[in-house]
């Protein structure tokens, strides 16, 4: 069955029908297939991917051309998810008009259906020139993992009363400026209940709690893929980091051992042909 594609409209709608939206990020054609296929709403090509694709300490070295490479493949793989797209660290940080021309690359060269931006106040410029372009944004408060180094680590953000007014402050703006749903990353789960009430676009959560509209994992995460750093708010649905490795060893087992491939997993030749060609090649 052909289900429909998931288009910015869904956003508000789900909203206003009260249904939970899903999200999971994917980096490559057979993840965004798997998990379009399981029916996810949104597909997000996260610059996570620096961390979990790349293998660096944080998110901070990835590119615009990175972000360009993997969501063409998620889009290969995605018939009905909303492909939405992050916007790597520096890529909308020096100018609005390097943050359009950015957006644009993102959109047009790779084929997202919307790019996400971290950030409230500072960025704000940014995303209101984007959206301009016709270019639909998400946005991102909290826990914004491109400010690492201001934030000293990976630190929960919102729990004192002047960071969570803040945090306040920036949602109501970017629901001003046209952004159609906001990420909530590692804030208290009653802050994001409160800014999820005060927002007619949803809030789609990682690490904020329940309420919120919808939720985000990194896929390597709930797979129990990525062991290097288990944050507590992640579920691991599977143990991959257990299973694959069991896996592998049972593959070199078998391999040495002569039991890996039988002749179910190989070639036949018919006998005449094979008598033949060994007549010829004596
Ligand atoms: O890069 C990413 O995967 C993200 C999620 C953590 C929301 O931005």
């Amino acid at each position: 069955m052909i289900q429909k594609k998931v288009t910015i409209n869904f956003f508000k709608k789900a909203k206003q029908e009260q249904q939970k939206l899903t999200m999971l990020t994917a980096y490559d054609y057979t993840m965004a297939k798997l998990i379009d296929q399981a029916g996810i709403d949104i597909i997000l090509v996260g610059d996570s991917l620096g961390m979990v694709v790349q293998g660096y300490e944080n998110t901070l070295s990835v590119t615009v051309d990175d972000i360009i490479y993997h969501t063409k493949a998620v889009k290969r793989g995605t018939k009905r998810a909303f492909v939405l797209s992050d916007m790597p660290f520096m890529s909308y940080h020096i100018s609005v008009e390097k943050a359009v021309e950015n957006a644009g690359r993102i959109i047009k060269e790779a084929g997202a259906d919307a790019v996400k931006l971290e950030g409230g106040s500072h960025t704000i410029d940014k995303i209101e020139a984007i959206i301009k372009a016709q270019i639909p944004v998400v946005g991102h408060l909290g826990l914004t993992p491109q400010s690492v180094h201001r934030f000293g680590g990976f630190n929960v953000q919102g729990k004192q009363l002047e960071e969570a007014k803040q945090i306040i402050k920036d949602a109501q703006r970017l629901e001003k400026v046209g952004v159609s749903a906001i990420v909530l990353e590692g804030i208290p789960e009653l802050l994001a209940k409160e800014i999820t009430q005060q927002l007619t676009i949803p809030t789609i959560g990682i690490g904020a709690g329940k309420y919120c509209d919808g939720q985000v994992l990194v896929i390597n995460d709930m797979l129990g893929m990525y062991a290097d750093f288990v944050p507590k708010f992640v579920k691991q649905y599977k143990q991959f980091c257990k299973d694959i490795p069991n896996a592998v060893q049972q593959y070199i087992k078998e391999v040495k051992s002569g039991d890996f491939p039988t002749t179910e997993h190989s070639y036949l030749i018919k006998n005449d042909i094979l008598q033949q060609l060994q007549k010829e090649i004596k």
